[in-house]
């Protein structure tokens, strides 16, 4: 049975996932041969991904392959319940999560989409592989390969494989070029800003924004914020993104020096304690953090709330943390701010990411089918699979390129030609 807050929300979920899906060209090509095709065919997918009406685009498109799901969250507070709702209703679809839920519904909740030992696993930050090989690790023998969404997931899935943990091959979707290049960078820099401002209303122009972590997302949303008009300064531990902030236009520095200016902090590294008292108190009265990377331990929360005096909610995702001498204000319990707040990232770039999970999934089980097993490890998505999606994505944008000629092919791949 699923467990979703309100099924009486399935027509207003609908109705959005109606409206994105105009601009996912790419998953409807990959729908429409799916259901003619039905390369899925009994296969079963435990898939713990952001409940959105993206996510919503991808269920549809495996479900046309033939493909029996069951769907939890990524994250207790990323599920659009009315989506969760039109997908129980209208697709029939086993889906267990509710916006809000604690700690134990959101694992029991994995452990429910697990129980019909999976062929494919799907997941966005590793919670569902990691709880498969702790708490069922015969479950494991079954699964043919997974895949993962985002960096964190893919940082946690290489450590299990270094000490000899992971039980099966796991494709890394996140490290695909139609992934990472557009998703953590455009979509993560729209959305996150789009989530601030709808949980603040603040003006942006002319404000100084702390950015911790300049990798792809961080671009992303140091690019945006500049656009608007921020004063922007990034904060980095590696030197080579470090360098081209600065070349970039960003100034640089350290936390504990980028704490006296920011209005408002944004952090996105997948790095623990990345805001940490000690900058916490040396931050303006009115300070604004948030963060918009996987895990909400960017933000070391437990450490604020023991010294802050009090802790009081002043607006839907805004909290007012009241310290001896300021307040400081935390968005959404320090969660993923875009995916709080406002809905995660926008249809065309999640039709690229979404597209490579469809393709893995097809990918996976032709392997199975011609008896091969993938070898146990995390891997790239193949190349021919990333390379096609940006082609459909271009041709979808109504974008010719050239094409190499013969001649050209030839030049390129010779070493023979010198000065
Ligand atoms: N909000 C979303 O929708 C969304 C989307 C994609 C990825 N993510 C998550 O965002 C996080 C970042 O992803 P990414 O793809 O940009 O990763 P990345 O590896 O490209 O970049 C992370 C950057 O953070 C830096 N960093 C690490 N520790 C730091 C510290 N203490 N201070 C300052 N910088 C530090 C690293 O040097 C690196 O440059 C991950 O947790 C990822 O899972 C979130």
């Amino acid at each position: 049975m699923p467990d979703i807050k309100d099924i009486n929300l399935a027509e207003q979920g609908l109705e959005r996932i109606n409206w994105v899906e105009k601009n996912m060209p790419v998953l409807r090509i990959i729908r429409d041969r799916f259901e003619k095709e039905k390369p899925l065919q009994d296969i079963r997918i435990a898939s713990c991904l952001h409940i959105t009406t993206e996510t919503a685009i991808l269920m549809r498109t495996l479900k046309a392959g033939g493909s029996q799901i069951k769907l939890c969250a990524s994250n207790p507070l990323s599920t659009q319940d009315d989506v969760a709702a039109a997908l129980v209703k209208y697709y029939g679809l086993d889906v267990y999560s509710i916006n809000g839920e604690d700690n134990e519904t959101y694992y029991k909740h994995i452990d429910s989409v697990l129980e019909f030992n999976p062929h494919i696993t799907q997941d966005d930050g590793c919670d569902l592989v990691s709880t498969i090989h702790s708490k069922y690790p015969e479950k494991c023998n079954n699964v043919i390969g997974g895949s993962e969404e985002t960096t964190t997931g893919v940082i946690r899935l290489r450590s299990m494989l270094a000490d000899n943990s992971l039980k099966y091959p796991i494709i890394a979707v996140n490290d695909a070029k139609t992934k990472h290049f557009f998703d953590n960078r455009y979509g993560t820099g729209q959305s996150t800003i789009d989530g601030i401002i709808r949980a603040t209303d603040i003006l942006l122009a002319g404000s100084t924004v702390v950015i911790a972590g300049y990798g792809w997302c961080g671009r992303g949303v140091a690019m945006r914020a500049k656009g608007m008009g921020a004063n922007v300064i990034i904060t980095e531990v590696d030197h080579l993104k470090a360098t081209e902030a600065a070349m970039d236009g960003f100034r640089v520095m350290k936390m504990i020096d980028a704490a006296l200016y920011g209005d408002l902090f944004i952090t996105i590294t997948g790095d623990i304690n990345v805001i940490d008292i000690p900058h916490i108190e040396k931050m303006k009265d009115g300070a604004i953090i948030c963060n918009s990377g996987h895990f909400d331990v960017e933000i070391n929360l437990t450490a604020l709330n023991k010294i802050a005096k009090s802790r009081q909610r002043v607006r839907k995702f805004v909290d007012e943390y009241k310290l001896d001498d300021k307040r400081i204000y935390v968005l959404a319990e320090g969660r993923l701010i875009n995916l709080a707040a406002a809905n995660g990232h926008p249809a065309a770039v999640m039709d690229m990411s979404f597209a490579n999970q469809a393709l893995t999934a097809e990918y996976f089980t032709k392997t199975y089918r011609k008896g091969e097993r993938l070898p146990v490890d995390v891997m790239p998505v193949p190349k021919h699979i990333d390379e096609y999606i940006a082609k459909l994505k271009l041709n979808s944008m109504n974008i010719q390129i050239d094409q190499l000629t013969e001649e050209q092919k030839k030049y390129l791949a010779s070493w023979s030609f010198g000065t």
